[in-house]
């Protein structure tokens, strides 16, 4: 009998022809995550070959604001299922297999296995970077994925308040447990322009800052609360396509641009 392993970890496979696995979260919902991973995405596929996947099993938004609501994806002979194409990406959530607003009502071993699918069985072929956006929270999903591929390093989204950060610090102390490196923190709605261009805290700013200098951890970037940034979601094309010369299309090129230069020359994928 082979011996069995205690460790979980033992379980994590490299998607073959995937360099850099890239996780969005947050400790709290609805600070921007999608948006983030959306945007971000959309910029790296300007210099790489991008996937995005939709990890929020219960509440994806990826069909919606890659403006591909009611696509189904494509089942090879050898069951790969392909992923949507849009923007030159490949996209895949569950919001391509279940109609909007029907609820999945599922268990843990559900979900386990709807995500292992997304990693294993979409046919993403070769990837610079496979963007995942995750649900908020620091739950099994999370777990799941650190324990089955090696994610290349994490971000977490917060707002500026106190509030937020408490829910970001669980965050990052959870990718710190599970070794996931973290890339850094991105700052959303952090201000808002007035039309005469002073800043408007729309957001008491907390502490972030500083718990991030005890940490040694980086803020990636600002991005500043623009009703474009929300219209252009619900439009279906992300802002850095609709608005390019915005201040908001402007803050994730330069994540973009920190990222790539966090992680380096784009790493060999290791095949199994
Ligand atoms: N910088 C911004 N300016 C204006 N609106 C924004 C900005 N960032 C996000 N939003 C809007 O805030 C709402 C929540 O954003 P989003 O869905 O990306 O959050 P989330 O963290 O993914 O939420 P969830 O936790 O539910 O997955 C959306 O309507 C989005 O368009
Ligand atoms: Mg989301």
């Amino acid at each position: 009998m082979p011996p069995t392993s205690a460790n979980p970890f033992d379980q994590q496979q490299p998607i073959p022809g995937v360099k850099n696995i890239i996780a969005i979260s947050s400790g709290k919902g609805g600070v921007g995550k999608s948006t983030v991973a959306t945007n971000l995405a959309m910029v790296l596929s300007r210099s790489g070959k991008v996937g995005l996947l939709d990890a929020d099993i219960y509440g994806p938004s990826l069909p919606r604001m890659m403006g591909t609501l009611g696509q189904k994806p494509e089942v090879s002979a050898q069951g790969k299922i392909q992923p949507i194409l849009r923007y030159g990406m490949k996209l895949m959530s569950i919001g391509y297999l279940v109609e909007e607003g029907a609820a999945v009502v599922w268990r843990g071993p559900m979900l386990f296995k709807a995500l292992d699918q997304f990693l294993r069985d979409v046919q993403w072929g070769d990837l610079d970077y496979l963007v995942i956006d995750l649900p908020p929270g620091t739950g099994d999903i999370q777990l799941t994925l650190s324990q089955r591929v090696p994610v290349r390093g994490a971000i977490v989204v917060t707002t500026p308040q106190n509030i937020a950060l408490i829910d970001a610090k669980k965050a990052i102390d959870m990718w710190s447990r599970m070794s996931v490196p973290i890339l850094g923190v991105i700052e959303n709605m952090s201000y808002m322009l007035s039309p005469a261009g002073e800043k408007i805290q729309l957001f008491p700013k907390g502490e972030l800052q500083s718990y991030l200098d005890a940490k040694k951890l980086v803020k990636l970037g600002e991005v500043p609360f623009h009703p474009s940034v929300s219209l252009s979601c619900e439009a279906g094309i992300p802002v850095v396509e609709s608005h390019p010369q915005s201040k908001e299309a402007q803050a994730f090129v330069a994540i973009a641009e920190a990222i790539k230069a966090k992680l380096g020359p784009v790493l060999e994928s290791i095949s199994p």
